[in-house]
């Protein structure tokens, strides 16, 4: 697979999943569309081409990731794979990546498609790219939404790939937020200790599979992002080293940026409109990064990822990813037990309900507290596992187990202090440390009760057939 995103282009348009947009204004009006698009349309892939205010060839990407076929193709798997089936090709597949996180480290290479242009000093202007202003009470425009945010650990070297919002202050000038814990914070954070400057590379345009890893929690240890992405390709991914940073950045992205975030300097950044569906907080401080260097292609295209009230640009790939990777972590952690695990879009990670065959008491209470703090989901706040007869994926299978499965006293544990994102609408503002409860929902039928809860209704299968076939027309029963 290329990592070339004009071949991903081609792909999408072949599938008939691209809908080109000629003359859209950046401000606010490319964000409505994309939110009509993600809530009330049909999802398909938006090239914005020309952008208001801006010449032809200065193209602009969203929705790259919110179905089931672009995911799968993004990630280098058949489009068609079915819908239901793709949850557990995930799962296969994440496992065999994270085997293969050693086996491609990512080759450096002299020049690429992105170096075609590289602007430093005064030929740097951000202004000139369509950068949105997503929502209208943004505090500005934000570069970096479907963007990847590459740095180094001071000590160790390691390099880490993550997708933090980015917003556009001026020409050569942009704010960067990563919550407290975030790698990328980890790194600029031990710079700033030392008061140096921490070297930050930001690619803003790229195939979309570079930022759906940037923007997950993916298992990359012991290696770095790339070589996640090596593996998903089954190839090392091509870098470039930025003579600025000396950091490596994506040879065949359409739009880098590189700098440095100094130690002493920030400015006002925020409100944005969060994947929580609120403006998470008000503006505050945040680093900047003094850009040195853009590189870019010819026609370049931006990648925008905003966050949205669900269902949004991008919810789609993160509820089917992170759905299987908590699976993955939970069978490593010894419960071989889960059947299923949904992450539903609609709760944006913030809810998990998992499956399991109960075979001991506590097991259930076990898994749930597993899953509650597990890395794979940092901001799972409502925790809830059910028995292996309810489909977590179905709403109505879950609320009927709610409803019929629990007594509040015992079966809803609060687990307090617990690491959790500034940006939730119910902390105040934006505070140093966020620490907020999780609830765990045990939803299954106790334990010690298996054997005597009354018996659900059910229908034998044989008759539903009977039925169906005898009075399905007459009644349009399916
Ligand atoms: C579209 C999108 C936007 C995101 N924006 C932010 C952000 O502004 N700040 C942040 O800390 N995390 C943000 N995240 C979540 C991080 O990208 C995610 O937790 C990632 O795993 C962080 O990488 P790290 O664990 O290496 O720090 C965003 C994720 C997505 C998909």
């Amino acid at each position: 697979m290329s990592l070339d995103l004009r071949h991903w282009l081609k792909k999408v348009e072949e599938m008939g999943e691209l809908r080109r947009v000629a003359g859209a204004d950046w401000d606010l009006e490319i964000g409505c569309i994309n939110r009509l698009n993600a809530q009330a349309g049909p999802r398909n892939a938006l090239l914005f081409d020309p952008v208001k205010d801006y010449p032809e060839g200065y193209q602009l990407l969203t929705s790259s990731l919110s179905t089931p076929s672009r995911t799968a193709l993004t990630f280098n798997l058949p489009h068609d794979t079915p819908e239901n089936e793709l949850l557990d090709v995930f799962r296969k597949k994440l496992l065999v990546w994270q085997n293969e996180v050693t086996k491609y480290p990512p080759r450096e290479v002299k020049k690429g498609l992105v170096t075609e242009n590289v602007n430093s000093g005064d030929e740097i202007n951000l202004l000139k790219f369509p950068v949105p202003r997503w929502h209208d009470l943004d505090g500005g425009r934000y570069i970096g939404t479907g963007c990847a945010v590459i740095t180094r650990d001071i000590d160790s070297g390691d390099i880490n790939i993550g997708c933090y919002r980015i917003m556009l202050h001026n020409r050569n000038t942009v704010g960067f937020y990563s919550s407290p814990g975030k790698h990328g914070r980890i790194h600029y954070e031990k710079y700033h200790e030392q008061n140096k400057s921490c070297p930050v590379a930001i690619s803003i345009g790229h195939h979309p599979l570079i930022f759906a890893v940037a923007g997950v929690e993916f298992p990359h240890y012991p290696a770095s992002e790339f070589g996640s992405l090596g593996a998903v390709l089954e190839r090392p991914i091509d870098v470039i080293i930025d003579e600025v940073t000396g950091l490596p950045i994506p040879a065949d992205s359409e739009i880098v940026i590189t700098g440095w975030c100094p130690p002493d300097k920030s400015l006002p950044e925020g409100p944005f409109g969060e994947f929580t569906g609120y403006y998470g907080s008000k503006q505050g401080l945040a680093p900047i990064i003094d850009v040195q260097r853009v590189y870019h292609r010819n026609n370049p295209v931006l990648l925008g990822g905003p966050p949205e009230r669900t269902p949004g640009d991008h919810t789609y790939y993160l509820a089917l990813l992170k759905s299987a990777m908590l699976h993955n972590v939970l069978i490593n952690n010894g419960f071989p037990d889960v059947k299923k695990v949904w992450v539903d879009e609609m709760g944006h990670q913030i809810m998990a309900v998992i499956s399991l065959k109960q075979r001991f008491a506590g097991q259930s209470k076990q898994i749930a507290l597993c899953a509650a703090q597990s890395r794979a989901l940092p901001v799972g706040r409502y925790i809830m596992v059910v028995d292996e007869d309810i489909d977590p994926a179905n709403i109505r299978d879950v609320i009927w187990a709610l409803c019929t499965r629990t007594d509040p006293i015992y079966d809803i544990d609060i687990i307090q202090r617990a690491w959790f994102s500034p940006l939730d609408p119910t902390v105040p503002e934006r505070p140093a440390i966020t620490l907020r409860s999780k609830a765990v929902i045990d939803a299954c039928i106790p334990f010690e009760r298996l054997n005597d809860y009354p018996d659900p209704i059910r229908t034998d299968p044989a008759l539903i057939q009977n039925v169906k076939e005898k009075w399905g027309k007459a009644l349009d029963l399916h």
